[in-house]
């Protein structure tokens, strides 16, 4: 009995010392885990606001601020982004049966009186290019072809 006191009284301080040792080391790694590891990247969120203009566009859409705008977003941005909008330029008769079209075979609802303001809206922002000729070539500069 009086052996084992003996050890216990050389022991007991060291096992202290070296449990004190893996406590340092865990909370140092922890540390240094949490300071250099791996990067939390740090996406920031900025939110647009829905209703954001600038530079006469409707920013969360891309399309152009006029009359009718709301009626448009409402209508025919539920099933497709508004760039499809945007990157097709017609004159009435065309939006007109594009609209038919989605209504027999996509399922576009009735419009009722919201058809012409929709229409309205889109051919006067988004009316057909008038692309024309190109112009006539000037200061060319003509060389000989060498054989
Ligand atoms: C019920 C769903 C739905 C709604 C609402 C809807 N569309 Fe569409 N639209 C479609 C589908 C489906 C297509 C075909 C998409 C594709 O080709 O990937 C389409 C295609 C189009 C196209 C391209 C047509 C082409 O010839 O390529 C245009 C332009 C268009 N829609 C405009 C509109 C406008 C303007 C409105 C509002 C009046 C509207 N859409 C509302 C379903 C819808």
């Amino acid at each position: 009995m009086q052996e084992q006191e003996d050890t216990d009284i050389i022991f007991k301080p060291i096992y202290k010392v070296l449990i004190l040792i893996c406590i340092a080391f865990i909370v140092l790694g922890a540390l240094a885990i949490y300071f250099y590891g791996p990067n939390q990247s740090q996406v920031e969120i900025t939110e647009v606001d829905s209703e954001l203009i600038r530079d006469g566009i409707h920013v969360r859409t891309g399309l152009v601020e006029a009359g009718g705008l709301q009626t448009v977003i409402t209508n025919c941005t539920t099933c497709h982004s508004s760039k499809l909008i945007i990157q097709n330029r017609m004159g009435v008769e065309q939006w007109n049966s594009t609209i038919r079209w989605m209504q027999k075979t996509q399922g576009l609802w009735e419009l009722g009186a919201n058809q012409k303001v929709i229409v309205n809206y889109l051919v006067k922002n988004y009316p057909p290019l008038e692309k024309g000729r190109r112009q006539a070539l000037t200061n060319i500069d003509w060389y000989r072809l060498n054989e």
